[in-house]
């Protein structure tokens, strides 16, 4: 029984050492060539290795990310578990994130940048922040800790997800009814869904129309949820004051990309959210822990659902 690792190698040596410590009896490598492929029950990647075939016993196909999309899904044998990652320090990353982001759009920060690259001393009307409405798209593990983080701000809180949730603080929404609800009440908009044939495409001009006159967009979701030219209409119509970009399609964007250069859009290299490796390997010991235990691994991935 083997544990495959197969990501940088500083983070492969954290894991190696957490393995030792915590489950010594399970041989651990970062060298797919030096393992029986026989022996391979666990298996530690971002996307799928093109011989994925030869690891016949897998069990678990760990992301070594919270996303799941990076791997075709369709292409791993259905007896594999695929398990995403859940771990506190991506949470903590993704909470600062937003944060950072919802305060920057709330407090004008794109046009402020703007007017200093062009010498202009300007202050604008300022909202409260009780009267700046957030809502999130997407109500999982990342969306809640995020709509946690938030709370003490005073912003009234929303969110939407496929099926019904009900979190303190929080108007929740569900289905496309909800949503409807959801987006004409909306100041600044969160993207924290995951990639799905549902998803993909899903900020588009219908859904920027509904949004409120001067809203804002942060996304960090995925970068094909963005119709990109769609976005750019909005923000250059006026309908949409600003955007905070951690995602694009593709990563990076060509270099003349307009992006880059506009100025109502904050455009970071999709680093919102990162995995740590100390907190993310005491998750996959856990995980296998459960596993062994003829528990379900916590994250686990449901395949018709795709996420
Ligand atoms: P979860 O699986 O915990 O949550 C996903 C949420 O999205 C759920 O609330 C789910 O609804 C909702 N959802 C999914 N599909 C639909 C749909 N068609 N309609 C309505 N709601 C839907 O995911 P996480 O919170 O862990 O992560 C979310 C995503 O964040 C990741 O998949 C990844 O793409 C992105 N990410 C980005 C990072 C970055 O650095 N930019 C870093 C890490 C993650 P329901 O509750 O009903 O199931
Ligand atoms: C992730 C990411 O899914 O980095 O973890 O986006």
């Amino acid at each position: 029984m083997t544990f495959l690792f197969n990501s940088d190698a500083r983070r492969g040596a954290i894991f190696a050492d957490a393995f030792e410590k915590a489950l010594p009896n399970l041989p651990f490598s970062v060298d797919a060539s030096q393992v029986d492929p026989d022996a391979v029950r666990y298996l530690i990647t971002w996307t799928a290795p093109a011989d994925l075939a030869r690891y016949r016993n897998l069990e678990i196909l760990f992301s070594i990310g919270a996303g799941v999309d990076q791997l075709n899904l369709e292409d791993i044998p259905d007896h594999v578990k695929v398990v995403r990652m859940v771990e506190d320090g991506i949470v903590r990353m993704m909470q600062e994130y937003v944060l950072l982001a919802t305060l920057a759009l709330h407090r004008n920060l794109p046009a402020y940048l703007h007017q200093q690259r062009q010498g202009i001393w300007s202050p604008m009307p300022q909202k409260q922040a009780e009267k700046r409405r957030i809502g999130v798209l997407g109500l999982g593990m990342l969306a809640q800790a995020v709509l946690d983080r938030l709370k003490p701000l005073g912003f009234p809180l929303a969110g939407w997800s496929r099926s019904p949730r009900d979190l303190d603080g929080v108007t929740c929404h569900h289905g496309e009814a909800g949503l409807r609800a959801m987006l004409p009440a909306t100041d600044i908009l969160v993207c924290l869904l995951p990639l799905t044939s549902e998803t993909r495409g899903f900020l588009d001009n219908d859904l920027f129309a509904t949004l409120q006159q001067g809203a804002a967009l942060v996304h960090v979701g995925r970068g094909p949820q963005l119709d990109q030219a769609a976005l750019l209409e909005a923000l250059d119509s006026g309908h949409l004051s600003s955007a905070m970009i951690d995602v694009t399609d593709p990563e990076p964007l060509p270099a003349e990309h307009a992006f880059w250069t506009h100025p109502k859009i904050i455009l970071t290299p999709h680093i919102a959210s990162v995995t740590q490796p100390e907190s993310a390997a005491q998750a996959v010991i856990e995980n296998i822990r459960l596993h062994l235990s003829g528990r379900d691994p916590i994250g686990l991935v449901d395949r018709t659902r795709g996420y």
